[in-house]
């Protein structure tokens, strides 16, 4: 069975069992600045979870594009995929475990026909807090599952993230038919002979920041299947590479390659479809965020391809067959067409050029060195100077016989962002911050509009975050209603006269004590270095800050508001732009 056969047999599945089937949301979530992608099919769901009406109603199903970063460095070996697609089914306060389980049981069984033999499944064994679910267990021995095959273990909970809503939850699993490693062998174990396939989570709890537990005020389940895992192990693969979504690429990587490398064909044929998927869904690569992990795929894509020795002219025509591999599953593809290829091939012929730069200072580096260890502040030195990421400085190092000493760089690297960060909010000003004149710019008017914000509205309106792309700057801030047209006008004109003032920006080191003394805005529960920068703009605003930030307001432009929306409770929007 094919993946997409597989996709559209359990949502008429859950379609039959009174789901309603909701499209799936975009990889890079809207209105949500706390996860650069989505990971899971619940993400996009939260508020429902916790008690907001669906407009659908209590039954939900869908497919779900998801990306999980974390293990980008493990991309290569026989499982790790950065993108993969999460077939799911939700109850908002509507069946819980008894259903839940009856209806995995019945899709898995009868639907896909796994033998009852090959599963197993796991429920939670139990804490101080939460009692042993044999309720669950209870219900798989009435379809069937024998004890023996039915785990109690204590990892059997699940959460996005440290807070949220939360459960315990029971997996199933497949028996591929491997021996066992040992007798005590069972699918906590990842010698490979059980592989997850499924997860039900029975959300009843809140996580708070402070790890306490509360229940929320329905029963839900909430549940994931991984369609490139299940698809797999159906047409007895052992790699996801192997099934119809990435074997014709495989393949083709394979005739075009001079020196053939299994590992760095997976790397590029998965770090291809990640980077489609993202750049179809509207991301661009940039040095921030979500914009650097796409960077990173196509920079590590590009470099596997190197190192297979694949002539690079041949990316497009590698995007062009992926498309028309996938278009049937993600018609979005065909229609970004344009884009996709675009923003790969510019971003690979970018990375060519910091790499061949990079290269010749990485060699000269190498020459100085007694001994074969690189350590991490060498490694730190061409990111910094160079732009040379650390992920290529250690694939070269470890191509030309070197080892690579990482954790001066983590240090490094994590000082290098404590010195510019301004709060944990304001990613953009990281060490991996785009400096231009456009965004130092964007920076400068941030400062102007949140003493704006504070003259027309009041003390309360304070940061919450802040983002800045070359196009625009977004500022959340906090207050509790929609900005009225005279409210975003006044504001606006305050910014405008500051500009036309060309009030001179200065920036003065002080402890972070002296700098609360002297009136200067900032996020003062965040932990500073011992001093800190405050950026003084003429006598309009005082604010702590990293900078990097113009001379002159002057430069600036005009200054328009685009937008005002809501955040988050309490938290409203503003996306504002700079016309020269
Ligand atoms: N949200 C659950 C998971 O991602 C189903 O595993």
């Amino acid at each position: 069975m094919k993946a997409l056969e597989i996709r559209n047999k359990y949502l008429k599945y859950f379609k039959e069992h009174g789901h309603k089937v909701i499209p799936s949301s975009p990889l890079i979530p809207e209105n949500d600045p706390s996860v650069l992608f989505t990971t899971a099919g619940m993400q996009p769901l939260v508020p429902y979870l916790l008690g907001e009406k669906h407009p659908e109603g209590t039954r939900l199903t869908d497919y779900q594009k998801c990306l999980r970063t974390v293990d980008i460095d493990e991309v290569g070996d026989n499982r790790h995929l950065t993108f993969f697609e999460m077939l799911g089914n939700w109850s908002l306060g509507d069946y819980f475990k008894k259903e839940s389980v009856a209806m995995s049981f019945e899709f898995l069984t009868k639907i896909l026909e796994i033998p009852i033999e090959k599963i197993s499944v796991t429920c939670f064994a139990g804490n101080d807090l939460i009692p042993r679910d044999d309720e669950t267990a209870k219900y798989w021995m009435e379809h069937g599952i024998p004890k023996e095959r039915i785990y109690f273990l204590e990892d059997n909970w699940w959460i996005a993230g440290e807070e949220g809503p939360c459960g315990t939850d029971t997996e199933m699993f497949y028996d591929t038919g491997k021996k066992p490693c040992s007798d005590k062998c069972n699918p906590d174990c990842d010698c490979g002979k059980y592989v997850e396939i499924w997860n039900n989570v029975f959300m009843e709890y809140f996580k708070h920041k402070d790890g306490s537990l509360t229940k929320l005020k329905q029963h839900n389940v909430d549940t994931g299947l991984g369609l490139e895992r299940i698809t797999m192990l159906l047409q007895g693969k052992e790699t996801p590479f192997e099934i119809e979504i990435f074997e014709p690429i495989m393949e083709k990587l394979s005739k075009l390659a001079k020196k053939d490398n299994i590992v760095s064909r997976r790397i590029v044929a998965e770090h291809l479809r990640s980077s489609m998927m993202i750049i179809a869904d509207g991301g661009r690569p940039s040095n921030i965020d979500r914009g650097y992990v796409l960077r990173r795929l196509i920079r590590r894509m590009t470099r596997h391809m190197n190192k297979l020795q694949i002539d690079l002219n041949e990316l497009q025509k590698l995007i062009l067959l992926n498309i028309d591999v996938l278009k049937e599953m993600y018609p979005e593809l065909e229609k970004n067409k344009d884009i996709i290829v675009k923003e790969i091939i510019e971003e690979k012929d970018k990375f060519m050029k910091t790499l061949e730069h990079g290269e010749k200072e990485f060699d000269k580096m190498i020459n100085k060195l007694d001994g074969n260890v690189i350590n991490g502040s060498i490694v730190f030195k061409l990111y910094e100077t160079y732009g040379f990421p650390p992920e290529i400085t250690k694939d070269l190092a470890v191509e030309k016989g070197y080892k690579v000493e990482l954790d001066e760089f983590d240090k490094l690297f994590k000082e290098h962002q404590e010195k510019s960060r301004l709060g944990s909010e304001q990613k953009f000003k990281g060490g991996l911050a785009e400096q231009n004149e456009q965004t130092i710019a964007y920076h400068t008017a941030t400062h102007l509009l949140h003493k704006a914000l504070q003259i027309v509205l009041g003390e309360h309106a304070i940061q919450k975050g802040s983002n800045i792309t070359t196009e625009r700057l977004r500022f959340d801030f906090s207050h509790p209603e929609k900005l009225t047209k005279e409210q975003i006008k006044r504001v606006e004109d305050i910014v405008n006269e500051q500009i036309k003032r060309d009030l001179k920006v200065t920036c003065e080191e002080m402890t972070l004590e002296e700098a609360k003394k002297s009136g200067a805005m900032g996020l003062f529960e965040n932990k500073y270095g011992e001093k800190v920068k405050v950026y003084t703009i003429g006598d309009f605003s005082k604010e702590i800050c990293g900078g990097p930030h113009v001379e002159h307001t002057g430069v600036l432009g005009t200054f328009k508001i685009k937008k005002e929306e809501s955040s988050s409770a309490g938290v409203r929007r503003i996306k504002a732009v700079l016309i020269k």
